[in-house]
C-alpha cells in the first residue's frame, strides 16, 4: 500500500513538535487542552486571526511560521465552521484537509483532537486517522525520480487524544478499512501491462494471508461452467480471462452469505466497436468494481467482521483482435439465456452476467450488491457525487443510501421496471446487450437483473465514482477505493452477528 504516515496516539499532555494542529470554530475559542497547550502564544493566534480576517469557517486555517512561545515550527489553526455543526461523516474529510495543508517534506506532526466544547469521541478521532492516510495516499510507484512536491508525505503524525486507549480500539477496525480502501486504489491506478486478468488474480489471492478463501477459476474452469458471456469478451485477448472467488468466513456457520461481485475489465478498449483514442488509456480503470470488492473483502478479514462475505470478481480483457466476438453474435451464458452483441463496448453487463449467476446459484446469497463502471451515461446523469443505484428490493436500498451518507460514498436510486426491460428484447436472442441510447445505464442495469434470478439485489454503477473523479479533501489519485467503506458500513450496520 502506498502511504508511508504513521499513525499514534498520545495522551493531551505529550509534548508537541513539528507542525502542531488545533482545532477551533466559529467562536475562536479552544478547549482545555488546546489552550494549555497554547499557553502564551494564543496571543500570537488572535492577532494572527485578526489580521488574517480568519474566522473559524470550515476549510478556512491560520497558518503560522515560528510561533512565539511554542517549540513548534508551525502552527495551524484550523476552522470547522459554527460551534457544535460538526457531525460523524465530516471528521474523515478534517483529517484529509488536514494533510492537505502539510508540505511532503514534514517529518513530524502533532493533531490535537479536540474542539472548543471538548475532546473528540473516538470514533471521530478514528475517522481522523482514516482521513489522513487516504489524503496521504500516492500512487508513485513507477515514478523513478521523485520531485519535492510530488514527493509523498512521510511524516509521523502523532494524535493527542482524551484517551489514548479507547483511540487504539476505534482505530483497529477503522484502519483495516483504510487498509482495503487502498488496496483498492492502488489495483486501480496500476497500469494494463502490469495488471491483467491473471496477475489481478494472484494480487486477490493474498487475501489468504487474511484467512480469505480463494477460488481461482481460469477458461477452462469457466467454459465448463458454461460462461459464454464472460469468456466470449475474453476472447479478443492473448491474455485469458480469470473468475476469482473469495470467501471470508466470520459468521455463524450455515448462515447464508451476503455477496458482492465486481466488474474486472482490466482494460476496456470497446473490442471490434472500438472506443476513440481520447483519454482510452482511463480504460485502465474498468475494474475498479472488481478492485473496491478485493478491497471490501481485505476491509472485512481484517477487521475480523462476523459475518460470511463472498466477493465475487469477473476479470478480463475487452480487446480486438483476430479471435474477438463480433457485433451480431450470439452467446449463451451460463444460465442458459441468451444474448446478442449489438456493441462489443457494452461488455461489463457480459461480464456481471455470468458471475452474477455463479453466485446466486452456488451461495444463495441473502442479498447481492454489484459494483460496475458500466456506463458513461451515469456520469451524464449523476456527475462524480453519487454512483447510479439500481435495486429490486426497497430494504436494500435505504440502507445502501444511509451507508452513503454515514461515509460520503453517495448513491442516488435510479428506475427499473418492465417498460424499460423490454427494450433490451432481440429479434435473434432472448436479449440484446444494449438497448436505445437515452436510458443506457437503466438498460443495462434491466440486462443484469435477468441474471439474479429474483435475489435481493442492488446495483451501483461506479463509472463516476470510481476512477477519474476529481481530487477531494481524501482522495488526489485516481483511483478513488470508492464503495469500500460504504460497503464495509453496510456489513456492520445490518448483517453482523452482535457481539
Ligand atoms: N467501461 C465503459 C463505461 C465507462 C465509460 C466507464 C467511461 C468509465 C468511464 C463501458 O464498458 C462502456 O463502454 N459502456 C458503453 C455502453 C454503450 C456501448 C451501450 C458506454 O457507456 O458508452
Ligand atoms: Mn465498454
Ligand atoms: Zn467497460
Amino acid at each position: 500500500m502506498s502511504d508511508a504516515v504513521k499513525i499514534g496516539f498520545v495522551p493531551f499532555s505529550a509534548a508537541p513538535k513539528g507542525v502542531l494542529v488545533l482545532f477551533t470554530d466559529e467562536s475562536l475559542t479552544f478547549g482545555p487542552a488546546s489552550a494549555k497547550i497554547l499557553g502564551a502564544a494564543a496571543e500570537t493566534v488572535k492577532r494572527a486571526a485578526a489580521t488574517s480576517r480568519f474566522k473559524g469557517k470550515s476549510g478556512n486555517s491560520l497558518d503560522i511560521l515560528a510561533p512565539a512561545n511554542l517549540k513548534v515550527d508551525r502552527l495551524i489553526v484550523a476552522g470547522t465552521g459554527k460551534a457544535g455543526s460538526l457531525k460523524a461523516e465530516d471528521y474523515i474529510r478534517i483529517g484529509g484537509a488536514t494533510v492537505g495543508r502539510l508540505k511532503a517534506n514534514v517529518d513530524s506532526v502533532m493533531i490535537v483532537a479536540e474542539l472548543p466544547d471538548g475532546a473528540m469521541k473516538p470514533d471521530d478521532v478514528a475517522a481522523i486517522a482514516s482521513g489522513v492516510r487516504l489524503r496521504a495516499y500516492t500512487f508513485d510507484r513507477y515514478k523513478t525520480k521523485k520531485k519535492d512536491d510530488d514527493a509523498r508525505l512521510k511524516a509521523d503524525v502523532s494524535i493527542a487524544v482524551a484517551d489514548v486507549a479507547a483511540a487504539r480500539r476505534a482505530f483497529a477496525p477503522a484502519d483495516s478499512v483504510t487498509d482495503g480502501v487502498l488496496v483498492a486504489r492502488d489495483l486501480v491506478n496500476e497500469p494494463p501491462n502490469v495488471l491483467y486478468p491473471d496477475e489481478f488474480a494472484k494480487r486477490a489471492s493474498q487475501l489468504r494471508k487474511l484467512g480469505v478463501k480463494i477460488e481461482i477459476f481460469d477458461k477452462k474452469a469457466m467454459t465448463k461452467l458454461g460462461m459464454g458471456a464472460l469468456l466470449g469478451v475474453a476472447q479478443g485477448s492473448v491474455r485469458e480471462g480469470r473468475m476469482v472467488v473469495m470467501r471470508w468466513e466470520g459468521g455463524k456457520k450455515g448462515d447464508k452469505p451476503v455477496a458482492f461481485v465486481g466488474k474486472g475489465v482490466c482494460f476496456d478498449t470497446g473490442g471490434i466497436s472500438i472506443k476513440p483514442a481520447g483519454s482510452m488509456e482511463e480504460m485502465k480503470g474498468d475494474m475498479a468494481g472488481a478492485a473496491c470488492v478485493v478491497g471490501l473483502m481485505h476491509a472485512l478479514a481484517g477487521r475480523k467482521a462476523r459475518v460470511n462475505a463472498v466477493g465475487a470478481i469477473g476479470l478480463v480483457e475487452n480487446m480486438p483482435d483476430g479471435n474477438a466476438q463480433r457485433p451480431g453474435d450470439i452467446v449463451t451464458t451460463m444460465s442458459g439465456q441468451t444474448i446478442e452483441i449489438i456493441n462489443t463496448d457494452a461488455e461489463g453487463r457480459l461480464v456481471l452476467a455470468d458471475v452474477l449467476w455463479y453466485v446466486t446459484k452456488t451461495f444463495k446469497p441473502k442479498f447481492i450488491v454489484d459494483l460496475a463502471t458500466l456506463t458513461g451515461a451515469i456520469m451524464v446523469a449523476l456527475g462524480t457525487e453519487h454512483a447510479g443505484l439500481f435495486s429490486n428490493n426497497d430494504e436494500l436500498s435505504e440502507r445502501l443510501t444511509l451507508a452513503g451518507r454515514a461515509t460520503g460514498e453517495h448513491v442516488w436510486r435510479m428506475p427499473l421496471g418492465p417498460a424499460y426491460d423490454k427494450l433490451i428484447d432481440s429479434k435473434f436472442a432472448d436479449m440484446k446487450n444494449t438497448g436505445p441510447r437515452h436510458g443506457g445505464s437503466i438498460t443495462a442495469a434491466q440486462l443484469l437483473q435477468r441474471f439474479v434470478d429474483g435475489t435481493p439485489w442492488a446495483h451501483l454503477d461506479i463509472a463516476g465514482t470510481g476512477m477519474g473523479a476529481p481530487s477531494s479533501d481524501i482522495n488526489t489519485s485516481f483511483g478513488t477505493g470508492y464503495g469500500v467503506r460504504l460497503l464495509d458500513r453496510l456489513v456492520a450496520d445490518h448483517y453482523e452477528a452482535k457481539k
